[in-house]
C-alpha cells in the first residue's frame, strides 16, 4: 500500500481550529495539456472556482463537523473542478470517496455544466475508531468520523448528479463498467495494491474515448503502465504525485 497525498495543517490551541483544502495555486498546464486548451482556457476554470469562496468555505466547514481538523484528501480539488468543466463529461468515474473532497468538487463542476453528467464514485469506506488519542486526532486520516458515512461534507444539493456505492473497487468496477457506455474522467485515489490497480484500469480502459482523461493519485506504476499501453503522454500536476492522460 502507497500513499499519502495531503494532510491538512491543524491549529489548534488558541487559535480556532480550520479543517482546509488544499489551497496551494492549481497547475494550469496540467490542465490544459489533459484537456487539450490552451493555458488561459485552463487558467479561467481553475479560477473560477478558486475564486468561489462561498463554496470553499462551505467544504471546509462540513469537513470540521467531523470532529478533526485533518483529513487526507484530493492535492488538486480546483484542478478536477476545471477539467469537468472543459471536457464535459457525461460519465466521469471516482474510486476513493472518504470526507468527499474531490467528490464535491467533480459534482460541483458536474453541475455547473448543466449537462446531466453523473459521477459514478466507489468507496470501501474505513471507520475511524471510536477513542483517539488526542495525538492520534491530529493524524491526517482517510477513515470516517464516528457517525459520518463516506462523502459526508458533499453538499446535499450535489447529491442529485451522485451515483455512490460501497464497496471495493475490484468488486463494484466489473459491474458499473457494464451499465455505462464510456467513462470520459476517471480518478483514481485510494490506497491502492498494484495488481488490484492494473485489473481496475484494465476494465476502466475499455470504456475510454477519444478525449477521455484518466488520473490517478501516487499511483505511478499503474498509471504509467496504462498511459504506456494507450501510448498517451502522461503528466504529472507539480509538487505532487497526481498524474494523468488524455485519449488522443
Ligand atoms: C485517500 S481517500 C480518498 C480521498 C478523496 N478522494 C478526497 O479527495 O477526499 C481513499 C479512500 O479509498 C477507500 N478505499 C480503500 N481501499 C479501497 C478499495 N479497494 N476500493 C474502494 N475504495 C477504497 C478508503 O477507505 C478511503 O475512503
Amino acid at each position: 500500500m502507497i500513499r499519502q497525498c495531503l494532510a491538512q495543517v491543524p491549529k489548534e490551541g488558541k487559535h480556532r481550529a480550520k479543517a482546509r483544502i488544499e489551497r496551494g495555486t492549481p497547475d494550469d498546464i496540467f490542465v490544459s495539456k489533459l484537456a487539450g486548451v490552451k493555458l488561459d482556457q485552463a487558467k479561467q476554470n481553475t479560477e473560477e472556482v478558486k475564486n468561489n469562496v462561498t463554496f470553499n468555505q462551505s467544504i471546509e466547514r462540513s469537513l470540521l463537523s467531523g470532529g478533526r481538523t485533518n483529513y487526507i484528501q484530493i492535492c488538486a480539488p480546483f484542478e478536477l473542478y476545471a477539467l469537468t468543466r472543459l471536457i464535459k463529461p457525461k460519465h466521469v468515474v471516482e474510486v476513493g470517496v472518504s470526507a468527499g473532497v474531490s467528490t464535491a468538487y467533480l459534482l460541483h463542476g458536474l453541475q455547473k455544466n448543466g449537462q446531466g453528467g453523473v459521477l459514478h464514485s466507489i468507496d470501501l469506506p474505513e471507520i475511524q475508531s471510536r477513542d483517539l488519542s488526542a495525538k492520534q486526532m491530529l493524524r491526517a486520516s482517510w477513515a470516517l468520523p464516528p457517525g459520518k458515512k463516506s462523502g459526508w461534507a458533499v453538499p446535499k444539493y450535489l447529491k442529485k448528479f451522485w451515483d455512490l456505492r460501497l464497496g471495493r473497487s475490484s468488486e463494484v468496477l466489473p459491474i458499473l463498467v457494464k451499465e455505462i457506455h464510456a467513462i470520459h474522467l476517471f480518478v483514481y485515489d485510494t490506497p491502492y495494491e498494484i495488481d488490484e490497480a492494473i485489473v481496475d484500469f484494465a476494465l476502466v480502459d475499455k470504456k475510454l474515448r477519444k478525449g477521455s482523461v484518466a488520473l490517478a493519485d501516487n499511483c505511478l506504476t499503474p498509471i504509467s503502465w496504462w498511459a504506456r499501453k494507450r501510448n498517451a503522454i502522461i503528466y504529472q500536476r507539480k509538487s505532487s504525485g497526481f498524474r494523468g492522460f488524455r485519449i488522443a
